[in-house]
């Protein structure tokens, strides 16, 4: 299977080269023509078209489908259930390590969540197999849906998120609240979301023999393999996958979901290529979501404004078959300085499909709480909301003890605040009207979110015929990958972007990690980087080994590698073009490996974050409660910044994501069926273009020497956090309501809630 390789960007679009440069996406014309294929455009000769039935109570069991009248449909040619599935080699309820979520193949009867499969049609055309599915007619034996924070008795679980420990402490919060000349307590609910990536989980799967070929989006190509080889008995290598563009994964295509390796059995069965796509429906269940919360904080400080203590504990849910805890009290470990913090977590289980990462998973539930408390807090002290971050930033991380291995925070908020104007707001609420007596609020939200590094490995090779090629499984969910990762990769070559051949994609590529935990353009950048560095190495070791080469001798002096050339690093006047040194040397091409892993030293030693400060304004009508975010302004600090066009527009969606957390989203779950009531873009409200009219992202210079080599850290999930709460605290700015339920919706602002 040939792997797949961006064609060159025509020169004229071009506004650089290389690290730094504000490129446009290589891949946008791809794009914008509908020359890219996303995962549902394959139709390999043959193919037929597979459709979901999917559970519409939400605990119980399928006591009868009719399969008769279903197969009996034209055009019908199979149902897979429970009673015909094919074998598989691995149960998909075993769970050997916490990342194997346990999945849904029609392993029996028993119905476990709303939106759950329960059946496959199989059919000539999509209208058919729809049918189909409409004809199985399911009759269930119900159990009542045990749904929402309260369904269940609670427990503390064994790990959140990655597996952080559930509870955590430093100090003596009960002393420090007894210290404090002032106190908040509060108590905050985020509602539950489901990923909603623009592009549903879609595959195009085809065997050939004991040979699975496969079109489908993945955030891990490796992992995606592993799992599949797994479950279907078969050797890795025998799994080809491609996934050059993900119309948005979120989290949601972290793993490889049931519905997709659905799609895959659907294909064995009827010795044919299958095409399986899920309906918007079909993703509120099967796919993960992001979990509700109640968090409650308490704050106290001293007359200084100085916070003596906090506690942050959260309550959340998971499914009742595995487990996902939602990380949300952990941001309070990392943020603000106090002598005394605890967290803790407890979990109820619930009958839902199992919640996964979402977009900033534990992050963007937890700043939201805390950003508004830490205003509750300010507000208490009779202070600025801003000043009272300045105040109490943490300088060491509170509570690992570690520096920072940077942090630019300061200059975030003074960059901010200026370019928002921050200095002209008025500290009590209710103050500022617009032209049309609207109310107007200003909030400040602090952002932060780890600097994380995974394992990835690419390949370079230099030609003779001057161009370059690299080579790694990597993932683009619209990040721009195909364009920030060869701009790296033509730095580590020592060559013009447009003579870099980078191919990326497909899991016959060198591993490139996942994407996810905004670490991507630093895991998989950093395995690229070395690739190239290695090539070069080689290339140089043939010049500086060959009395015939001006560089010959340049050994310890060494050589520096630009525009397809090695110069002498002590005299730049001796230099050999890379095609001189692969022709006297008899050879075609030449080879480099790289690879990228976190370094365990730094990472012992420092506390690894981006950091950013975000201001937003908010409109209130006084009379219907209505809302607008009119204008937000982020400074963020992420280290070296690879592509400033790409940056801006990740925080951009960041950004919106915040905007949609505190005003929009909302899955609305039915308590007596345990069905969500809202799975379509219609009633589960996202931002348009209307709701953020004006948005703004300041990118603050920041040198991390620590990270990696090059200083990257990651800017995919940070723009949610911040941003969130400082709409949030607009809002109460504007009105002097503490909205403390998210989505903040327009009833709460007419009538203050008790
Ligand atoms: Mo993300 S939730 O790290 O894809």
């Amino acid at each position: 299977m040939p792997e797949i390789a961006l064609t060159q960007t025509p020169a004229h679009i071009r506004h650089g080269s290389n690290i730094g440069q504000p490129l446009t996406r290589r891949d946008g014309i791809l794009k914008v023509t509908g020359a890219a294929r996303y995962a549902a455009d394959h139709h390999p000769p043959g193919m037929l078209y597979a459709v979901l039935a999917a559970s519409s109570i939400a605990r119980g069991r399928v006591a009868f489908l009719d399969v008769a009248a279903a197969k009996a449909h034209a055009g019908v040619v199979e149902v897979i259930t429970p009673a015909n599935k094919p074998a598989l080699a691995q149960d998909p309820d075993e769970k050997t390590n916490p990342f194997m979520f346990r999945l849904d193949l029609l392993q029996s009867d028993r119905v476990r969540y709303a939106n759950q499969p329960i059946a496959v049609v199989i059919a000539e055309t999509l209208e058919a197999a729809t049918e189909g599915a409409a004809l199985l007619s399911p009759r269930y034996d119900i159990d009542p849906a045990r749904i929402g924070l309260d369904a269940a008795e609670s427990f503390v679980p064994p790990g959140v998120g990655i597996g952080n420990p559930p509870v955590v402490h430093r100090g003596d919060v009960a002393a420090g609240l007894a210290a404090a000349s002032k106190r908040i307590e509060a108590t905050y609910e985020t509602a539950s979301q489901y990923h909603n990536a623009m592009e549903p989980h879609a595959i195009v799967a085809a065997w050939d023999g004991d040979t699975l070929s496969i079109d489908t989006p993945s955030q891990g190509l490796i992992m995606a393999q592993g799992r599949l080889a797994g479950l279907f008995g078969i050797s890795p290598d025998k799994i080809h996958i491609r996934s050059p563009f993900l119309g948005g994964g979120f989290g949601s295509k972290g793993f490889i979901s049931g519905p997709q390796i659905l799609g895959i059995m659907a294909a064995r069965m009827v010795g044919k290529p299958v095409k399986l796509v899920l309906r918007r429906e079909q993703m509120y269940g099967p796919v993960g979501h992001r979990a509700p919360t109640r968090q409650t904080l308490r704050m106290g400080a001293d007359n200084d404004g100085k916070l003596t203590a906090l506690d942050h504990r959260t309550k959340t849910t998971s499914s009742t078959f595995d487990d996902f805890f939602e990380p949300a009290a952990d941001i309070s470990h990392t943020l603000y300085a106090s002598k005394a913090i605890a967290t803790s977590h407890e979990a109820v289980r619930v009958d839902t499909g199992t919640p996964l990462f979402m977009r900033a998973p534990g992050e963007a539930t937890g700043s939201i709480a805390l950003e508004s408390a830490i205003d509750e807090m300010a507000q208490a002290c009779g202070m600025d909301p801003l000043a009272f971050r300045l105040e109490n930033y943490a300088e060491v991380e509170p509570i690992s003890g570690k520096p920072f291995s940077s942090k630019a925070l300061r200059d975030c908020y003074r960059q901010g605040a200026e370019r928002f104007g921050w200095e002209r707001r008025p500290l009590a609420p209710r103050q500022m009207r617009d032209h049309d007596g609207l109310l107007v609020g200003w909030g400040v939200g602090t952002a932060t979110f780890p600097a994380l590094m995974f394992q990835a490995e690419a390949k370079a090779v230099l030609r003779r015929d001057g161009g370059g090629v690299m080579e790694i499984g990597a993932h683009d969910m619209g990040q721009g990958a195909w364009t920030a990762l060869a701009q790296i990769a033509a730095d580590g070559l020592g060559l013009d972007i447009d003579q870099v051949e980078f191919r990326s994609g497909t899991s016959d590529l060198p591993d490139g990690g996942i994407a996810g935990g905004s670490a991507h353009t630093a895991t998989a950048g950093m395995a690229i980087h070395n690739a190239g560095a290695d090539v070069i190495a080689r290339l140089a070791d043939l010049a500086t080994n060959d009395d015939r080469s001006p560089l010959f001798g340049a050994g310890n002096a060494g050589v520096i590698a630009r525009g397809g050339r090695l110069f002498r690093r002590d005299d730049e006047s001796r230099s050999e073009s890379y095609s001189d040194i692969l022709g006297r040397a008899g050879l075609a091409e030449i080879e480099g490996q790289g690879k990228s892993a976190a370094d365990p030293a730094a990472q012992s030693t420092y506390a690894m974050h981006a950091h950013g400060a975000v201001f937003a304004e908010v409109k209130v009508d006084p009379d219907l409660g209505q809302m607008r975010v009119t204008r937000v302004v982020g400074a963020f600090a992420a280290g070296r910044i690879i592509n400033p066009r790409m940056v801006r527009s990740q925080l951009y969606g960041g950004m919106i994501w915040g905007v949609s957390f505190a005003l929009h989203e909302h899955a609305v779950m039915d308590p007596r069926s345990g069905r969500p009531m809202n799975p379509n873009l219609g009633e589960y409200h996202i931002p348009v273009n209307a709701d953020v009219p004006s948005l703004e992202a300041i990118l603050v210079e920041e040198r991390d020497p620590h990270v990696n080599a090059l200083g990257i850290k990651g800017v995919g999930e940070i723009g949610v956090t911040g941003t969130a709460g400082a709409v949030a605290n607009a809002v109460w700015h504007a009105t002097g309501v503490r909205a403390r339920k998210f989505p903040v919706t327009l009833d709460r602002l007419i009538e203050p809630q008790p």
